[in-house]
């Protein structure tokens, strides 16, 4: 049995989709949450009533991930309300897709900023927390795309992969401050962002599946539950696939 009381995580992205999940899951197992969020508030303030009405504690806080002042002021907040860190969940993420010859700097630019960018500066402002109590837990959202790229998405793509650099590294690290860093790369998971894929696109990530079925965001949460936890311990530098068979 998974038991994070007196845990404190923070999800970022923690207002929708596989990140609300994630919330809800660490909350349930008794961790108290900060629910980061960008600009869904009235979801993320929902989430926050919902983990407290169920016996732990949680926070919402609004901060744009590309932001490392911002993410420096989310970690302070949950320390100074919690005393410490624990557990960082990093699921903020966007898509602005577009094949190679037609994207944008801009477009290039947002995506990075957002997925990778905002990985490593939550990653930072954590770090010199977990170091000092010799205890952590860094577990970043990929994708199954920053590992094999996907049509369409070289700025996603090359975001996600540097965030498995970036977690690797991190594990390197952090390892012998008993910090573990490992990765969570979903395939199709059925949230706004994988709903909002075209439906041809859809049925094709269905398809590559060997289960064939979209995976739902509490497949990724359970694994997550597991890596924050004492159970996974031993486990870093990983990248552990949550995709019912879509990328083998
Ligand atoms: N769904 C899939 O099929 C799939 C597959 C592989 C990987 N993933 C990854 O899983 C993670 C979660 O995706 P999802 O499907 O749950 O997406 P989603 O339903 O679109 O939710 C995205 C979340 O990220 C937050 N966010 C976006 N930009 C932000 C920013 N600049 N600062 C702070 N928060 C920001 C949003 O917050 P607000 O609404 O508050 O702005 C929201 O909570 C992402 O990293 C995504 O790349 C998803």
């Amino acid at each position: 049995m998974i038991d994070l009381k007196g845990k404190v995580a923070i999800v970022t992205g923690g207002s929708r989709g596989i990140g609300a999940e994630i919330a809800r899951l660490l909350g349930s197992l008794g961790a108290k949450v900060a629910v980061n969020y960008n600009r869904s508030a009235e979801q993320a303030e929902a989430l926050v009533a919902e983990i407290k009405e169920n016996g732990s504690d949680a926070l919402a806080f609004q901060a744009d991930v590309s932001s490392l002042p911002a993410a420096e002021a989310l970690v302070a907040a949950a320390k100074e309300k919690w005393g410490t860190v624990d557990i960082l969940v990093t699921s903020a993420g966007m898509n602005w897709d577009g094949t190679i010859w037609k994207m944008t700097a801009e477009q290039w630019q947002k995506v990075i900023d957002v997925d990778l960018t905002g990985t490593f500066n939550y990653i930072r402002s954590c770090a010199p927390i977990f170091r000092e109590q010799k205890w952590g837990r860094i577990i970043t959202i990929t994708s199954i795309n920053g590992l094999r790229g996907k049509f369409g998405q070289t700025n996603y793509s090359a975001a996600k992969g540097g965030v498995i650099a970036l977690t690797k590294a991190a594990a390197k690290d952090l390892g012998k401050y008993q910090v573990t860093s490992n990765s969570v790369a979903p395939g199709f998971i059925l949230t706004e962002m994988g709903e909002a894929m075209p439906d041809e696109f859809k049925q094709i990530a269905i398809n590559e599946g060997v289960m064939k079925k979209a995976g739902l965001p509490i497949d990724v949460a359970n694994l997550v539950g597991f890596l924050a936890s004492d159970a996974g311990g031993h486990i870093t530098g990983e990248v552990i696939k949550v995709d019912g068979g879509q990328y083998i």
